[in-house]
This record gives structure tokens, sequence and C-alpha cells, in this order.
């Protein structure tokens, strides 16, 4: 695996050398923060060694280095999902590629579904934590002491200072952002209602099929992590209403402007730290 991220990550400073401080992961429908990227370097995930390609409509599966208000980033344009039937190593392997271009800061993104009550549709929370209902964990097998340890602490998986000046900035912005506890589940199905009040009951406020995998090969690596989701839509069961892929997309496209400027203003503040 090391010489895999190696090859790829040797691929991609052949294209540009670059030292971005902050990856981004963007979800489903939230790939249009792509237009906030100056100075943009753009690389098909075909197109580097080793790295899997998504199969997912509305995942465009890119690359891209440039700058966010002056600060270098490295986006993923597209991600990863256990549901797509890649062993887990696989699903982590653009985090860890991040890592080795020397990132040390994490953005998550993702589309969820609302389970807290209080949650409409188009509204963005930071993550505070997650509760890892997936039944995988990436560090699977031999742990390679290179990367991490083999326990990883994961009491600040989403880190207090960086959760802290999100919400500084959310606070900038209006009032329809929340924090709240993501649950992550394999999916590819939604949800059942029955499963949508078993996650409220153990305390998720928003259910969605990425994340977490990331956000553990993250901290293993030792980065500082912090999330956002884009309520899409609330849970099953919630509203009178069946859930499909293409109303998900649509809802967080319509969140757009929003989420662009918390992100932009986030990526300023941590280019200072
Ligand atoms: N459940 C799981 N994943 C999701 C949902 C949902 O309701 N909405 C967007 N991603």
């Amino acid at each position: 695996m090391y010489e895999k991220l190696g090859k790829a990550a040797q691929y991609i400073q052949s294209i540009k050398t670059s030292k971005p401080k902050i990856g981004i992961v963007l979800g489903s429908g939230l790939g249009v923060f792509v237009d906030q990227i100056e100075d943009k370097t753009i690389i098909a995930y075909n197109d580097i060694p080793h790295f899997k390609k998504t199969t997912v409509e509305g995942h465009e599966g890119r690359l891209i280095l440039g700058k966010v208000k002056g600060v270098e980033v490295v986006v993923l344009q597209g991600r990863l999902h256990a549901y797509e039937g890649l062993p887990m190593d696989e699903v982590v392997f653009p985090i860890r590629l991040l890592a080795i271009l020397g990132i040390n800061i994490l953005i998550l993104t993702n589309a969820a579904g609302g389970v807290n009550l209080n949650y409409r549709p188009g509204d963005l929370v930071l993550i505070a934590d997650h509760i890892n209902l997936t039944g995988k964990n990436p560090l699977i097998g031999p742990n390679n002491n290179q990367m991490g340890p083999r326990f990883p602490d994961m009491s600040h998986a989403y880190h207090p200072e960086l959760l802290a000046i999100m919400k500084s900035v959310s606070q900038s912005l209006g009032n329809n952002i929340h924090e709240g506890i993501y649950a992550g589940v394999l999916g590819p199905t939604y949800e059942t209602p029955a499963e949508i009040k078993m996650i409220r009951t153990l305390g998720g406020d928003m259910v969605g099929m990425s994340t977490v995998a990331e956000c553990i090969a993250a901290n293993h690596l030792g980065l500082k992590v912090c999330g956002v989701s884009c309520i899409t839509n609330m849970g099953s069961g919630i509203l009178d209403q069946k859930l499909n892929h293409d109303d998900i997309k649509h809802e967080a496209q319509k969140a757009m402007n929003h989420f662009t400027s918390l992100l932009n203003l986030s990526i300023e503040k941590f280019g200072k730290l």
C-alpha cells in the first residue's frame, strides 16, 4: 500500500509540485465548490496510478490542486464508498494520498439525511462527532506503524479548534447552521423508518454513507479533521416522501451559496493556523 501511495504521489507531483496545507473532500452535489479554486491543476482519478475510479453518478472523480483565499489546497471532487464494493483500504487511499502530499488539515463534506427533527433540507451541520454503524473500519489488518498507531485515539476525531473556528464563521452566516453527530451507515439502501428512529435514539443527528472511514484514516495519520453535512432530505419516514439520489443532488446544489461561504471563510482562517 505504501509503495502504491508513493507512486500516486509521485505522479501528482510530476504534474505540479505543490505543498497543499488543506485537503477537502466534496460530497454528492457539492462539487460546484470547485469554481472557488484559483490557479487550478485538474487531474482525473483515472490518470493517477492505483487510484480507483468512483462509480457513483454525481461524483466527478477529479483531484484538483489550487488555492482558495490564497491558501494552497487539494480538493477531491468525488469520493469512494464502501458500498461500491471496494475494500476499505481502497476507500481511504485518497485520504492517505493527501497526507503524503503534505496536508495537515482535512475538511470532509457530505450530503446527509436529517435525523434531528429540528433540521430542514438545505441546512448545514458542522460535524461534532460520529457514530460508526458501518460494521467496517479501514484500519482492520496489520498496522502500518509508518502511518500511525495500532489503537488511535478518537476522542477528538473532529478537531475542537477547527470546529470552534467553523462555529464562529457560521455565526456570521445566519442561523441555519447546526452542530451534530453524524451516523455513518454502509448503504447503498436508504434507511427504513425504524432505522432512522434507532439512529435518533442512539444520538445521531444526521445519517450518511461516507465520511466515517475517511475520518478514521485521517485521525490514524495524525491529521486534524473537520466536517460539514448538507441536509438534503429528512431521514426516511419523517416526511411523507420517497428518497432518491436525483432529489438529493438537487437539494445539495440549492444550499451551495451557503456552503461556499462557510468553506471559503473557514479555509481563510485555517490558512493562518
Ligand atoms: N440516508 C443516507 N445517506 C444519505 C441520505 C439519507 O437519508 N441523504 C443523503 N445521503
